[in-house]
C-alpha cells in the first residue's frame, strides 16, 4: 500500500510517499481500506515538532527524538472493511466505518488495521466518507472539555477560535446543550460561526472580548494566545477556563486558579474514548453536529494540505480523499 511517512521533524517537505506492505489484521482486528482522512492541528504539530511552550523535550521523549516513532501520521479516517479477523463480531466485509485512532495515528495510508473494540463505529448513513472522517478529532476534544466544565443549559460560553476544528465543534455541542454561545473569530468566518449556532460573534481584529465588559460561565480557548490571567475578568464567579491549547504556565494555573480567584482552569490532553467517538457519530448522524469541511485534497497532495493547515487559518477540517 501507499503511505505518507514523516521521516524527520520539519516542514511539509519531510513527508514522503512510500510503498509499504499492507498490514494483515489479527484475530480481533479489521483491515479498513481508507476512503478519507484529515490533516489536522495534531498532524502538523507532530510533523513540525511544534509543541506547547515548556513541553518540547517531554513530548519528543514520548514521540521520538529525531522524528516520530510512528512515522505515518493521521488521526481519523472513514472507509470500508475489506478483511476481518476470525474473532471479529461487530463488523463484516463491506461495512462502511469511521474511526479515531487519535494519538496512535497511522491514517495517512491506503489501509489501516483497527482492533474491533477500539474507537471504530459504523459510518452514519447520511454522512459521506469525507464528512465521517472529519468529525472525531474536533468533536471528541470539544466533548471532553465541555464535560469537564460541566456546561449547563442557560449558561454563557465564549469560544475563542470558533472556526477551527475544535472551536466549531464546541459551538455546536454547547448550543445543543442549551448554552448561549459567543464565538470569537475573524470577519470572514462570522457567518460560518453564526450558522453553527452562535448567538453572537466577535471579530477579534476589531473588538477585544476581554475589554467589552461581558462575562461568561465558561471560556474555551482553542488558539493558545490568551492565558487564564488575560481572561479572568471575563469569567463570572465560579467560571471555568478551558485551556485547550495550553502551554506550561496555563497548566500550572490549574493549581492556583481556584484558591486565588474562585475560578477553575481545565487543561491537559483530551481523553480519547470509544464512547466519545460513538457520541459524536450519533450526533452527526442525527444532524445535531454538522461536519465543517474547508478544503479537500487528493492523497498525492497531502503535503500541500499540511502547508495549508500550517497557516493556522483553516475552517473546521481539511480532508484527504484517499480512495473512491
Ligand atoms: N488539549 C487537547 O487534547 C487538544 C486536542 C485537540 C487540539 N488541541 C489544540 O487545540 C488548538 C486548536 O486546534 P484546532 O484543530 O481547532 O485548530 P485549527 O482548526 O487549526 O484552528 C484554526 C482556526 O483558528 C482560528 N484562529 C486563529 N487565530 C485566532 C485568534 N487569535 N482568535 C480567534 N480565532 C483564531 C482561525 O480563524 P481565523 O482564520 O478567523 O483567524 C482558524 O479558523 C490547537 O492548538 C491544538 O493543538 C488540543
Amino acid at each position: 500500500m501507499k503511505a505518507f511517512f514523516c521521516r524527520a521533524y520539519g516542514g511539509p517537505e519531510v513527508l514522503e510517499l512510500r510503498e509499504v506492505e499492507t498490514p494483515s489484521p489479527k484475530a480481533d482486528e479489521i483491515l479498513v481500506k481508507i476512503a478519507a482522512t484529515t490533516v489536522n492541528s495534531a498532524d502538523v504539530r507532530v510533523r513540525a515538532a511544534r509543541f506547547p511552550r515548556g513541553m518540547g523535550l517531554i513530548v519528543k521523549l514520548a514521540l521520538g527524538l529525531s522524528g516520530p516513532r510512528q512515522p505515518i501520521l493521521g488521526t481519523e479516517l472513514a472507509g470500508v472493511v475489506v478483511e476481518a479477523g476470525k474473532d471479529v463480531r461487530r463488523f463484516k466485509m463491506g461495512d462502511e466505518v469511521f474511526a479515531f485512532p487519535g494519538a496512535k495515528f497511522g491514517c495517512h495510508a491506503e489501509y489501516r488495521v483497527l482492533q474491533e473494540n477500539q474507537r471504530v463505529f459504523l459510518k452514519p448513513e447520511n454522512l459521506s466518507f469525507a464528512e465521517a472522517a472529519s468529525i472525531s478529532f474536533g468533536g471528541t476534544t470539544a466533548l471532553h472539555f465541555l464535560r469537564k466544565a460541566g456546561l449547563r443549559a442557560g449558561e454563557k460560553i465564549l469560544v475563542i477560535g470558533a472556526s477551527g476544528a475544535v472551536g466549531s465543534a464546541i459551538v455546536q455541542i454547547a448550543r445543543h446543550l442549551g448554552a448561549e454561545v459567543t464565538g470569537v473569530t475573524s470577519a470572514g468566518n462570522i457567518e460560518l460561526v453564526k450558522s453553527l449556532g452562535a448567538a453572537k460573534v466577535i471579530d477579534y481584529r476589531s473588538e477585544n472580548f476581554a475589554a467589552n465588559g461581558e462575562t461568561y460561565d465558561v471560556i474555551a480557548e482553542t488558539v493558545g494566545e490568551h492565558t487564564f490571567r488575560d481572561c479572568v475578568n471575563s469569567l463570572k464567579p465560579g467560571g471555568r477556563f478551558l485551556a485547550i491549547a495550553a502551554d506550561v504556565p496555563d497548566m500550572l494555573a490549574v493549581m492556583w486558579s481556584s484558591p486565588l480567584y474562585g475560578k477553575k482552569v481545565i487543561a491537559g490532553p483530551a481523553a480519547e474514548t470509544a464512547e466519545a467517538v460513538w457520541q459524536i457519530g450519533e450526533w452527526a448522524g442525527a444532524g445535531i453536529i454538522k461536519p465543517v469541511i474547508d478544503r479537500e485534497y487528493s492523497f498525492a497532495q497531502l503535503p500541500e494540505a499540511h502547508a495549508y493547515v500550517d497557516t493556522g487559518r483553516k475552517k473546521g477540517s481539511v480532508v484527504i480523499e484517499v480512495s473512491r
